[in-house]
């Protein structure tokens, strides 16, 4: 289930692994990345938790220091996160010894076919390049079981934003892939993901403009 490889893979690791722990600081004072502190986020995950209960183990693709995923497992699910980032999955394993967590890629999940229930790409798919995206999502899908549910949250806007430094002035090297939610919306629907909500969240102070999308892996 791997797709080809990102050519700035390691740029962008060694990126987030600069940031990590500006990252984890942010979580922790001004709610950057927390759930708990967005209400409408929240109920998009608990909207997905609800949906995704029953169905299989659930993964939470760039998982960064594992906030939503610790979320998910105290909600009872049989969740578990992968990371591009070593420094991300040290703290993630730190803050919450309870969940599993692994270094790896979108692009190399090593889920076995029809094994997950459900799939979270939160905010963490933004770096892949534009023409891999649907290679990915269609390995999601195929990693999901029938009726399985993935869900995302990305970055809205129709630019490649080449980013040098992120999280307090921490110096980067990646590049933030903007989507149209429509674009996003026609891309499941070709890797056989049928949306069934989205949600629009305008730019604030911390951010700009971005989008929830819930899809569910097509039934045979
Ligand atoms: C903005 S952080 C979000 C982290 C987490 N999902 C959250 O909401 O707090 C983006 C995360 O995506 C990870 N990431 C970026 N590209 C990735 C890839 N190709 N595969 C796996 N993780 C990736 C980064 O290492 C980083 O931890």
């Amino acid at each position: 289930m791997t797709v080809a490889r990102p050519d700035d893979l390691e740029t962008v690791r060694d990126s987030y692994d600069r940031v990590a722990d500006n990252y984890v600081d942010m979580v922790q004072s001004s709610g950057i990345g927390d759930i708990r502190r967005h209400p409408w986020m929240k109920a998009s995950i608990d909207a997905f938790v609800d949906t995704v209960t029953g169905l299989g183990p659930v993964l939470d693709v760039g998982c960064g220091p594992g906030t939503v995923t610790a979320y998910l497992v105290e909600r009872g699910l049989d969740a578990s996160g992968v990371d591009l980032s070593p420094r991300m999955i040290e703290h993630a394993r730190r803050l919450h010894p309870e969940c599993s967590f692994a270094v790896g890629s979108a692009g190399e999940l090593h889920a076995d076919p029809s094994s997950l229930g459900g799939i979270l790409g939160w905010w963490s798919l933004f770096n892949l390049p534009r023409e891999l995206l649907p290679d990915i999502l269609a390995s999601f899908r195929r990693a999901l079981v029938p009726g399985g549910v993935f869900v995302m949250a990305t970055h809205v806007g129709d630019h490649d934003v080449v980013r040098t430094e992120a999280y307090g002035g921490v110096p980067v090297k990646w590049t933030t892939h903007q989507w149209q939610p429509e674009q996003l919306l026609d891309l499941l629907e070709d890797a056989g993901l049928t949306p069934v909500a989205d949600l629009r969240l305008p730019a604030d102070d911390i951010s700009g403009p971005g989008v929830v999308i819930m899809a569910r892996s097509a039934c045979p």
